[in-house]
């Protein structure tokens, strides 16, 4: 019987591991110069937490179950609803604003195609606690930091932010009532991604009058703050201040030296349903993939949820996409790890010799490995560019050869002397 991985899953070969590995390691690194803690939680939820306020889209796509005590589970489509569960738990015990940054696996039962998997990870980073668009600005740096830290400059990527309060206020001037509100702002995001006429019907379908649509796209794409304030026929005193959000979060994001990678964009509503304030996502700057990131502020989530009124923004950004990204851009690192060296029993009978330099070597924290099967220099040495070595150290009765496999240059040393102190020889 033959096996297949599941479809959506992938397999991590070595190289494949290698380029996760990098990528977490990345994530890891940046989150902490931005002042952010790592957290996890369990990839099993009960299936509730994800049902209450994530939105049609993402329940459609859960994989549950239900577990032999009659309990119904999910495995995480997210980590932002365990991350309020958490914080919820300990809020009295945690000081405020929570930095908080996570690389979760999740599990989404989505149609797989480029860019879209049914498992994959996501890097997630959350400021809980504050109510003020500097929190927004800090999530919005640390993305493009980490996007710049793997090579991607403002050419190669873009941020897009739009503003859900905003959208909200352009659906109600467009007639469309409260109870209509969740399905009209999925129809809305929706619309980058459809045809005009399929986002006619969709927006209808959903509750927005056939007659409003052209104003709501000029809304969507009024391309300045102005254009913003005219297209809602002058903003009243809630969109005036959400209007001045977007204008000082552009200012902070240009004080801190990325305003060159955003851009206003109120096409962007986010399919998740508990956003409340500014919201963005992540592109490649030609737009031929989807996001990389999506994220914005989410201050309703805690309360209902049973916890406080707290403030909470921030972002994920998937592994899948991302990697598309370096690889078009040729931003993939290389990553072939070799060893330091390969030790070769010049001389077919000293396999002692060799394990008591491998073992030296190893324990002085040397990468070094040998073959285990007898064989001769020739085979040896062709076993040490295949993996990689860095240098080839040929043993022999009468001392050692130590070899450069990228120059083929070799120096003689006596054994005690190479063991001594073996990064001498091996620069
Ligand atoms: P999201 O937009 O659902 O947001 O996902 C964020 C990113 O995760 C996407 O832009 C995409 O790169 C990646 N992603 C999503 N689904 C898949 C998939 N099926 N396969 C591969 N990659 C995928 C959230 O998840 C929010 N919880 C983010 C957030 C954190 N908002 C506030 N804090």
């Amino acid at each position: 019987m033959k096996f297949k991985a599941v479809k959506g899953t992938r397999d991590f070969y070595p190289d494949r591991m290698a380029l996760r590995n990098y990528l977490a390691e990345t994530w890891r690194k940046v989150s902490l110069r931005n002042g952010f803690v790592e957290f996890d939680g369990p990839v099993l939820e009960y299936l509730d937490l994800f049902s209450v306020k994530s939105g049609d889209e993402i329940a459609s796509q859960l994989f549950s179950f239900t577990d032999r005590g009659g309990r119904a589970l999910a495995m995480r489509p997210e980590i932002t609803p365990t991350l309020a569960r958490m914080v919820n738990a300990q809020i009295n015990a945690l000081p405020r604003p929570i930095k908080w940054f996570s690389l979760p696996r999740l599990f989404r039962a989505e149609n797989p195609q480029k860019g879209r998997l049914r498992e994959f990870f996501q890097w997630n980073i959350d400021i809980i606690g504050s109510d003020s668009v500097l929190a927004d600005a800090e999530c919005i740096f640390t993305a493009i930091d980490c996007l710049r830290e793997m090579g991607l400059s403002a050419e190669d990527v873009v941020v897009r932010i739009g503003s859900r309060p905003l959208t909200v206020a352009a659906l109600r001037l467009a007639g469309v009532n409260d109870s209509a509100m969740e399905t009209a702002l999925a129809a809305l995001d929706k619309r980058p991604k459809v045809s005009p006429d399929a986002f006619a019907e969709m927006a209808v379908a959903a509750g927005i009058p056939a007659n409003s649509l052209d104003k709501l796209c000029e809304f969507q794409d009024a391309k300045n703050l102005s254009a913003v304030t005219a297209s809602l026929g002058g903003a009243d005193a809630d969109s005036a201040a959400e209007i001045a959000k977007l204008e000082s979060l552009m200012g902070y994001l240009d004080n801190m030296g990325v305003g060159d990678y955003c851009k206003l964009d109120l096409r962007i509503v986010r399919g998740l349903a508990y956003y409340t304030g500014i919201v963005y996502e992540v592109f490649d700057a030609a737009g031929d993939l989807r996001a990389v990131a999506g994220g914005g502020r989410y201050d309703n989530l805690l309360k209902l949820f049973g916890g406080p009124e707290v403030g909470a923004t921030g972002f994920g950004m998937g592994d899948a996409v991302l990697e598309i990204l370096l690889a078009e851009k040729g931003k993939l690192p290389d990553l072939s790890a070799g060893l330091d060296c390969f030790v070769i029993d010049g001389d077919g009978n000293l396999l002692d010799k060799v394990l008591e330099a491998v073992g030296r070597l190893r324990r002085g924290g040397t990468a070094a490995d040998f073959s285990a099967k007898r064989q001769n220099v020739g085979k040896q040495l062709k076993e040490a560019n295949r993996r990689n070595a860095r240098y080839a150290i040929i043993l022999r009765a009468d001392g050692i050869g130590v070899k450069n496999l990228a120059t083929g240059e070799q120096t003689g040393v006596p054994i005690g002397e190479f063991l001594e102190n073996p990064s001498a020889y091996m620069i």
